[in-house]
């Protein structure tokens, strides 16, 4: 198929606006024609992942566009960096890699973006609107965005992400296009009890379970009795990005593009039915834990990063308690929710507790954590699902409060109650 162009296209590519849109937009357009892509699209707006420094490729790319001049068309947030920029010699990580990592942040600062360093950028007030054509990175970023806000994304990989923010341009391709949006499974909640819907745990546990299920395919929800919070929609799209890949979600009378389940199909019938279960339910999330002993080194929360949300009703769970000394406790989170924060008097209760929090980054884009740590317990179904394999450290799975009252205790507990029903 051949790829047609606008004459502003045709310019960048021949360098007419420089030599950083010029290297950029071949890249656009040459995978533009290897998807393809009939033309490209405008975009409103970015999110870049390629900031996680991952080793000397992405750094070197970086640094070719920063000093190639380049500037991006379109407002850019950032996501994580591989640093806390200003704690990081509080752990772990080596100073040789720092530099490195110190050296992509500024890099992509430099080409004019927002210096969010976030992987909930949807919790900022650049917040993308329904509709809204962007190119964003960031698994948890897209699902988010497509499912819960209606804003329209592919699932943007590192280094093209960056190239559609400088060129303000995308291929017209996937999920951009209506037509691609349609609901492809059917999840039916099956005698789901309301009181574990309404409860926070659940829905890592269910976004693991839709994710394991769906692979790329676009899972509708139907049957559930509540309406999800803000929080709980970003652990569950976390959920179906990391054991899966899916970009998108459906949750009837929930997300904008699902008032009722013919509309969330497009009036197509589903490829296929799937009834969720307790049992199911159950196996997901005996699956998120990797160690069999209730022993206990770190407590980590805020994957995806904690909101103010999360961090106020950490603060009242943890208020006039104490961590056990033995035990570690990490909230990670972005510099601005965690000022806001501060500003609003959550902070306090966190660190009577003995808290330590880490902006910019977190434990899987960071080499922070020392060797000594080898048994994490997290609320998160994306630090449990990656944990494993890319740290080697031994996992659990618990709720909010289960996480807290194992720091307390200094180990591993777990309140089965809801699960048990
Ligand atoms: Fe964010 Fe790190 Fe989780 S980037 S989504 S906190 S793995």
């Amino acid at each position: 198929m051949t790829l047609l162009l606008t004459d502003k296209d045709h310019a960048m590519l021949r360098g007419d606006h420089g030599a950083a849109k010029k290297m950029a937009m071949s890249i656009v357009a040459r995978m533009a024609e290897v998807s393809n892509a009939k033309e490209l699209l405008h975009i409103t707006g970015a999110h870049i992942d390629s900031t996680v420094y991952v080793g000397d490729a992405g750094l070197e790319f970086a640094e070719r566009l920063a000093n190639l001049g380049a500037k991006v068309s379109v407002p850019t947030t950032l996501n994580v960096s591989g640093l806390d920029e200003h704690h990081w010699q509080e752990w772990a990580v080596p100073s040789e890699w720092a530099r490195q990592a110190h050296r992509q942040m500024i890099a992509y600062q430099s080409m004019g973006t927002i210096p969010t360093w976030t992987c909930a950028p949807y919790q900022t007030e650049m917040k993308p609107s329904f509709g809204q054509q962007i190119a964003w990175g960031e698994s948890n970023a897209i699902v988010f965005a497509n499912s819960v806000l209606g804003a329209r994304t592919e699932r943007y990989p590192d280094l093209f992400d960056i190239c559609c923010a400088i060129t303000g341009r995308a291929p017209a391709i996937g999920l951009h296009l209506t037509e691609n949006r349609a609901g492809q499974i059917l999840f039916r909640l099956i005698n789901i009890p309301r009181q574990l819907q309404q409860s926070k745990d659940f829905y890592p546990v269910l976004g693991n379970l839709i994710g394991k299920l769906s692979l790329d395919k676009t899972p509708v929800i139907g049957g559930m009795t509540i309406i999800p919070d803000e929080d709980q929609l970003k652990a569950f799209g976390a959920g179906t990005s990391s054991s899966g890949s899916v970009a998108l979600f459906h949750m009837v009378g929930v997300t904008p593009e699902a008032p009722t389940l013919e509309e969330a199909f497009h009036g197509n019938a589903p490829i296929e039915i799937i009834d969720v279960t307790m049992d199911m339910l159950r196996e997901s999330r005996r699956q998120l834990t990797h160690t069999g002993s209730n022993e206990l080194h770190l407590v980590v929360l805020g994957c995806p990063h904690f909101s103010l949300a999360e961090f106020k009703r950490l603060a009242s769970l943890v208020k006039d308690k104490r961590k056990h000394p033995d035990v570690k406790f990490l909230v990670t989170s972005s510099r601005a929710m965690t000022q806001l924060a501060q500003k609003v008097g959550f902070l306090e209760s966190l660190d009577a507790f003995g808290t330590q929090i880490t902006v910019d980054t977190c434990i899987l884009t960071s080499p922070m954590l020392p060797p000594e740590i080898k048994i994490l317990m997290t609320n998160s179904a994306k630090f449990a699902y990656y944990s494993p394999g890319l740290l080697s450290k031994k996992i659990a799975f618990g709720s909010l409060e289960d996480c807290v009252n194992s720091a307390v205790a200094g180990r591993v507990i777990r309140d089965e109650s809801l699960w048990t029903i």
